[in-house]
């Protein structure tokens, strides 16, 4: 298991697919959490969920550049409360581009205790110090107003409506690189 970030309550770690399959298929067999996501999201049994943490990793493992989907970790319990993402946005073919999102799932037990913005703080930081992106974007359906709520507390600039990612109209928003010190 490969630990890619810690907070304070929560670690940022690679999946596990012989392990996390089950609590993945917590988050992604319930209709209230895949309810805004794209239907590929959604799982139909554990081992097709396995299956994709599978694809995910060898997807990652290509692309080689530092981007994937990681679980969010709850220190107090060892559980999986959700995913925690960074990865090229897919243009409407679904082939990737060279603008970064960050994006967040977690499992429903866990909405309404900060995670989502504590794991994509960190995810942010992660972006701009480790990948030196320039600039990283989240992309949210517009009546998904808890994940709007998730890009405000984390600073996130609203810069208008998109077609350009994923085939359809999104919200976009983007938080720049902070200035570098010279010496940094
Ligand atoms: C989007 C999603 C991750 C947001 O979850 P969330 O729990 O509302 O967001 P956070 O984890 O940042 O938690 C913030 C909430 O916890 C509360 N909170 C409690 N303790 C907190 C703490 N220590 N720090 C920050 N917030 C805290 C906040 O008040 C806030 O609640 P509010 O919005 O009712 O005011 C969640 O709704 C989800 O998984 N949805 C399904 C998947 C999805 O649509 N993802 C986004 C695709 S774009």
């Amino acid at each position: 298991m490969t630990i890619l970030l810690q907070t304070k309550r929560l670690i940022i770690r690679s999946w596990i697919p012989e392990s996390d399959a089950e609590q993945a298929f917590v988050i992604y067999s319930d209709p209230e959490v895949t309810h805004f996501l794209g239907k590929a999201s959604c799982a139909a049994s554990v081992e097709s969920q396995r299956q994709r943490l599978i694809e995910g990793i060898e997807r990652s493992r290509r692309r080689n550049n530092g981007t994937g989907s990681w679980a969010i970790v709850e220190k107090k319990t060892t559980t999986i409360v959700g995913t925690i993402l960074l990865k090229q946005l897919p243009d409407k073919d679904s082939l990737p581009t060279q603008d970064y999102e960050v994006g967040w799932h977690l499992r429903r037990a866990s909405w309404g205790q900060g995670y989502a913005t504590e794991a994509g703080q960190v995810m942010l930081n992660y972006g701009f110090s480790v990948l030196n992106l320039p600039v990283i974007y989240a992309v949210v359906k517009p009546e998904n107003h808890a994940s709007i709520r998730v890009t405000e507390r984390l600073g996130m600039k609203p810069i208008g409506r998109t077609n350009k990612y994923y085939g359809i109209e999104l919200l976009l928003f983007q938080l720049n690189a902070p200035v570098k010190i010279d010496g940094e």
